[in-house]
C-alpha cells in the first residue's frame, strides 16, 4: 500500500460546499486521501456539477428510480463497492439509511452534522440553537451507525452565539467551520 492515498466516497443531496472543501485539500500531493466516487440521491444536486467539473467519477442514484428503500440502499452500496472505497464522507446526504447499510461500512463511514451533538439531533439546527439560548452553537463529525446523528464522536468545532445572530448569520459562521474541520478529520483518519 505504501504512499497510496486513501479513497473516499462523498455522498451528498444538494449544494455540495463540504464536498468542495475536501476536494480543495485533496489537491495538496501530501493529503492522503482523494474522492474515488460524488454519489447523490439527487440528480439536480448542485456538487454532482461540481464533482464532474474536477473529473470525478460522479452518480446520480434516484430514490425515485427503485420500488423500495432496501433496493436503493443495494445500489449505492454495489456503486460504493464497486470504486473499492476505504471511507465514505457522508456531506449533507438527506437520507436515513438502514441498519444494513450502517453495519456494513461499520467505522468506516462519518457524517458532519450542524450542531454540537448531543444537542440538536435532525434538522434546523441553527434556528434550534437560537431558541434554546445556547451560548456555543457549532458542528460535529461522527460515526455513523444506526441511530440518525447518534454515532461516536470523532471532532467537533465550536462558534459563539452572538447576540445579534440569526439561523442564517449563525448557519453561515458555522459552515466556514464545517470547510476546515471535514478535510482536517479525513486528513487523520486517513494517515
Ligand atoms: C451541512 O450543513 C452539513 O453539516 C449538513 O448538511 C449541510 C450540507 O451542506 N449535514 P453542503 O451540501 O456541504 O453545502
Amino acid at each position: 500500500m505504501g504512499n497510496e492515498r486513501r479513497k473516499l466516497a462523498v455522498l451528498i443531496s444538494g449544494r455540495g460546499s463540504n464536498m468542495e472543501a475536501i476536494l480543495q485539500s485533496t489537491r495538496d500531493a501530501s493529503y492522503p486521501a482523494s474522492i474515488a466516487l460524488a454519489l447523490s440521491d439527487n440528480p439536480e444536486a448542485q456538487g454532482l456539477t461540481t464533482a464532474k467539473m474536477a473529473g470525478i467519477s460522479s452518480v446520480a442514484i434516484p430514490r425515485a428510480q427503485y420500488s423500495s428503500k432496501h433496493e436503493h440502499e443495494q445500489a449505492v452500496m454495489e456503486e460504493i463497492d464497486a470504486h473499492q472505497i476505504d471511507l465514505i464522507c457522508l456531506a449533507g446526504y438527506m437520507r436515513i439509511l438502514s441498519s444494513d447499510f450502517t453495519d456494513r461500512y461499520s467505522g468506516r463511514m462519518i457524517n458532519i452534522h450542524p450542531s454540537l451533538l448531543p444537542k440538536f439531533k435532525g434538522l434546523n439546527t441553527h434556528q434550534r440553537a437560537l431558541d434554546a439560548g445556547e451560548a456555543e452553537h457549532g458542528c460535529t463529525i461522527h460515526y455513523v451507525n444506526a441511530e440518525m446523528d447518534g454515532g461516536q464522536i470523532i471532532s467537533q468545532a465550536r462558534v459563539t452565539v452572538l447576540p445579534n445572530d440569526t439561523a442564517d448569520t449563525l448557519g453561515a459562521r458555522v459552515l466556514a467551520e464545517e470547510h476546515k474541520l471535514y478535510p482536517e478529520v479525513i486528513r487523520q483518519l486517513c494517515s
